[in-house]
């Protein structure tokens, strides 16, 4: 078994970069979108005894016996996730003892609870790892970049590390530790609010780790954050769409002053168009400005509106959009809460929310136009706290009493608002948001809880 090019090493510090390796004509490959997250499974099998299905017992046999040598090192045993571009199986790491295992924060956690008679005997306990067996199709730019990403995060609580990876002929695995999750579409209807302030403070958590690295994950959403209830513990996965900020940057209009922006918006043809009282949007015959591109990888449903405007100077506070959308998913009970066909759907579904008067200032902010004629759209859209009503079927009797959110979900909105801003120059960052009251608040829930346990201890 060959160790792959890129970051190879068993905690190895240096990244062999085989540059030649990258063709150009791939670049265009990173625009591929991440699948509907209800394509994606994601679940994890708790007991390695269970009972294994037939036709993963015979992927497993045949990964096994075209990657030589992946059988000496690591034992599979299921298969716990299927993602748009890898599989990933759980596997026991058969060669634990020989190497040291920073990565195990299970294990260090073990250990100090330990008695030092019983950390003395080495106990011969299996530790698990998950196999991430990425598609062969995959560019080796996206691999390589994938790698090299979680390499460079390796010490960031709460973003899964890579513990290494290996190359077999076109085939690349990376090994990261074995994370036990619940899968999302089991708990996320059942969630108090007490709880999503947890699961967001260890999302936004992962994310100011990854921001503060100047990277953008791309593709935050449920089943890329493997969240343990129980142990109210999360950790980010998935960085094959992540890209380090100001990757192939083009000037955009949001990054300028709002009087110079304003200037360029007044000059322009549409502004000359609407000027001449042409009612609706006309567009040139021969249009000769260069068209516009963009990064847009991500997932349908997540992705900001800057994003489906092809702004070509995004930032990482795209990914606080994606984490607003996961937060309006717990509020509303609603999953996957967006769900559109293309770009052009999904900006359509924002409008719906946010009102047409908004995605034009937004649309404008990054250098587009944006117009419909379709009249159900309102010019003002609706407040988030009556679709959370609506979603939770609270719409009350039109003579009834008015139906409103208990004061904890109004906290809850009050923060929603700051994550779903469409203004990615006024969106809350990572960093602000685990200061912001509704975070804050996580902290004492979690003492109380502790108050609690202290009480039944006593
Ligand atoms: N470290 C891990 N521990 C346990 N399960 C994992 C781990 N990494 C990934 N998975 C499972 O595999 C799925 C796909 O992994 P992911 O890295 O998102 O791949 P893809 O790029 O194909 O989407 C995840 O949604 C999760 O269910
Ligand atoms: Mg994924």
């Amino acid at each position: 078994m060959a160790k792959a090019r890129a970051v190879l090493q068993r905690h190895g510090e240096a990244i062999d970069v085989h540059q030649d390796d990258f063709k150009e004509e791939h670049a265009e490959e990173t625009l591929d979108e991440s699948a509907d997250p209800l394509e994606e499974s994601g679940r994890t099998v708790d007991t390695s005894d269970e009972e294994i299905d037939e036709n993963v017992a015979d992927e497993i046999a045949r990964f096994e016996g075209s990657f030589v040598g992946i059988d000496k090192r690591y034992r599979i045993i299921n298969r716990v996730g299927e993602g748009t571009f890898s599989t990933v199986y759980k596997a026991e790491d058969l060669e634990y003892n020989s190497f040291e295992n920073r990565w195990d924060v299970d294990e260090r956690e073990r250990r100090k609870w330990q008695s030092p008679a019983s950390r003395s005997k080495r106990a011969r306990r299996p530790h698990y790892v998950a196999i991430k067996k990425i598609y062969v199709t995959s560019s080796p730019i996206r691999i390589f970049n994938e790698l090299e990403l979680l390499h460079d995060l390796k010490n960031s609580n709460s973003v899964c590390p890579l513990i290494t990876a290996f190359r077999h002929q076109d085939q690349v695995v990376a090994v990261l530790p074995y994370f036990q999750h619940q899968d999302f579409r089991d708990y996320y209807r059942d969630m108090k609010i007490s709880e999503m302030r947890i699961y967001m403070k260890s999302l936004l958590t992962a994310l100011r780790a990854v921001h503060l690295k100047k990277i953008l994950h791309r593709d935050v959403k449920p089943t890329n954050f493997l969240y343990n209830p129980q142990a109210a513990r999360g950790v980010l996965v998935d960085f094959g769409l992540a890209e380090r900020e100001g990757t192939d940057w083009h000037r955009c209009n949001c990054t300028l002053e709002p009087e110079d922006r304003r200037r360029l918006i007044n000059h322009s043809f549409y502004a000359q168009n609407q000027q001449a009282g042409h009612q609706t949007t006309s567009y040139p015959k021969n249009d000769t400005r260069n068209s516009r591109r963009a990064n847009r990888a991500g997932t349908r449903g997540f992705r900001a509106p800057e994003v489906l405007l092809k702004c070509t100077q995004q930032t990482t506070i795209i990914d606080m959009w994606s984490a607003g959308v996961v937060l309006l998913t717990l509020l509303t009970r609603r999953f996957p809460f967006f769900h559109s066909a293309d770009d052009i759907d999904a900006l359509l579904e924002i409008a719906t929310i946010f009102g047409r008067k908004k995605m034009k200032e937004t649309a404008l902010l990054h250098g587009q136009v944006f117009e419909t004629n379709i009249p159900s759209y309102s010019e003002n859209g609706h407040s988030l706290e009556k679709i959370i009503l609506w979603c939770t079927g609270r719409t009350g009797e039109k003579q009834g009493p008015k139906k409103e959110l208990e004061e904890e979900e109004k906290e809850a909105v009050a923060f929603l608002y700051r994550l779903l801003e469409c203004d990615p120059n006024k969106r809350i960052t990572a960093d602000e948001a685990l200061r912001h009251p509704f975070i804050a608040k996580a902290h004492e829930d979690s003492e109380a809880d502790d108050d609690m346990v202290d009480l039944v201890e006593v």
